[in-house]
């Protein structure tokens, strides 16, 4: 084992079954979209690069890409606070087909924040997809694809991090409760 391995209670979602259902949320998303031009396809650093990256190339509807930065002030890394956006997209979205590309629905601030944001700058449409959401009250809001429901609990990999660490696992792992709240 690893030492990274020692720190993991499970594994919630191993690597094949993220692959599959990636697969069938990208073939979802094309046939949704059929026949519109193109797909604005908006990352959230850093948690959606990993997410993002598969989807877009499992998905067989022309696309783009661009990333955004977000920060929530939490008193300790594992609460969410704040929405703060970071860094912003490089152009403007107008009449675009804008599809906000999210790691995980916690609180549900962030997604909330981003659909604010975004709904003022006049698009096309709007549509967020998510990787996965805890199974916990949350404000409520609308997210059009959803990969996986997960327990409440703080999950790492796949893009997820704790403290910047073990973001690139291929599986998702739940944190053992000692290591974020010692
Ligand atoms: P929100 O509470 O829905 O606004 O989520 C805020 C952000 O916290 C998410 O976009 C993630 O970056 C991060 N986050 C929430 N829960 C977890 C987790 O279990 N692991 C890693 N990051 C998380
Ligand atoms: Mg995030």
């Amino acid at each position: 084992m690893t030492d990274l391995q020692q720190e993991l209670a499970r594994v919630l979602l191993s690597e094949e079954e993220i692959q599959t259902r990636i697969k069938e949320m990208a073939a979802q998303i094309a046939t949704d979209y059929a026949g519109v031009e193109r797909i604005y396809m908006v990352g959230i650093l850093k948690g959606a690069f990993i997410f993002m990256a598969d989807l877009a190339r499992y998905l067989r509807t022309n696309h783009v890409v661009d990333f955004i930065a977000v920060s929530s002030y939490g008193r300790k890394g594992v609460e969410s606070g704040e929405v703060r956006l970071l860094m912003d997209l490089r152009e403007p979205i107008t009449d675009e087909h804008v599809l906000i590309v999210e790691d995980i629905v916690d609180s549900g601030k962030t997604i909330q924040y981003l659909n604010e944001t975004f709904s003022g700058r006049q698009p096309a449409s709007l549509k967020t997809v998510a990787f996965v959401q805890k199974e916990r009250e949350h404000i409520p809001v609308s997210v059009d694809y959803l990969g996986f429901t997960i327990p409440d609990v703080w999950v790492v990999g796949y893009g997820l991090d704790y403290a910047e660490r073990f973001r690139t696992l291929p599986y998702v792992a739940e944190l053992k409760k000692e290591v974020y709240t010692k």
